[in-house]
């Protein structure tokens, strides 16, 4: 049996949401591994400025989930040494303008919440499949939301799009099934990141309000941990799904 951990050493890993909170965070810990990391977003300043501290091991790429373009063009943006990805992660998502009950929510943030937490994903895991499959190896991590399992009342937008994250992620996971692709759903609690202040249209004592107002939260590091897990596992070991919170508010 091989127990021994996969190394994420030299490994090349696009994160895709990599600017801030937990795709930020995952970033950092890859980096700190030794892993090369294809730091992806559209607020390339804040990629910058990581791969400022990292060195060589972030390259930053600007990139917009929402924009069919953008996200098919991915890999030949990338200069040749940083195509071989191994593994997707894909963090990149929001709630903005989403939190409101229905009849009260704005058509553009539906379209946009959806464009991005759902067609977004589905975009950046077309982008990389080809690669993974023909190499014969390769890891996609979804990040999903525990409002992807459980609804909550004025998330109607948000909820649904986390549940087709969820619907999309089991489903690509049966597609690969006997192929050496792994594929995993991170489906998180309540997080403390930029996520709250982006929903409520940069209002930060509002976010942190409602942070405040959780019996606990997870901070983005913690989530980073837990896909760290997920892909230092050995390579015959697949996490399909793996719901994390805070101990304090399960
Ligand atoms: N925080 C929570 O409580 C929580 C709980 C469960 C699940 N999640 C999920 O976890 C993921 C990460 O959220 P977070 O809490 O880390 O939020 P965050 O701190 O607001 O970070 C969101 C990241 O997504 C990127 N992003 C948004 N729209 C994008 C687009 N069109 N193209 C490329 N990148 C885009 C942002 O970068 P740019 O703005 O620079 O593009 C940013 O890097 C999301 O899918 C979220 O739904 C969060």
């Amino acid at each position: 049996m091989n127990t021994s951990t996969f190394d994420l050493k030299d490994k090349i890993v696009l994160v895709a949401g990599a600017s801030a909170g937990i795709g930020e965070a995952l970033s950092e810990q890859l980096a700190e591994r030794g892993a090369r990391v294809i730091a992806a977003a559209r607020r390339t300043d804040k990629l910058d400025a990581m791969a400022k501290q990292f060195g060589d091991r972030i390259y930053p790429l600007a990139l917009d989930v929402s924009d069919t373009a953008s996200t098919a063009s991915l890999i030949e943006r990338l200069p040749e040494p940083w195509r071989d990805i191994h593994a997707a992660v894909v963090s990149a998502g929001h709630d903005a303008g989403g939190r409101a009950m229905f009849h009260e929510g704005s058509t553009d943030a539906w379209t946009d919440i959806i464009e991005t937490n759902v067609n977004g994903t589905i975009r950046v895991c077309r982008a990389v499949i080809d690669l993974m499959r023909s190499r014969g190896s390769g890891h996609i991590v979804t990040l999903g939301s525990v409002s992807g399992i459980e609804t909550y009342a004025g998330g109607t937008i948000y909820s649904a799009s986390k549940f087709a994250v969820h619907a999309f992620t089991d489903s690509l996971c049966k597609d690969y099934k006997t192929e050496p692709i792994r594929v995993t759903e991170v489906l998180p609690g309540l997080t403390r990141t930029e996520f709250a202040q982006n929903r409520w249209g940069g209002d930060a004592s509002k976010a942190d309000s409602f942070y405040d107002a959780a019996p606990d939260t997870l901070e983005a590091g913690d989530v980073a941990r837990t896909i760290i897990y997920a892909l230092e596992l050995p390579e015959h070991i697949n996490i399909r799904q793996l719901v994390v919170t805070a101990t304090g508010n399960k």
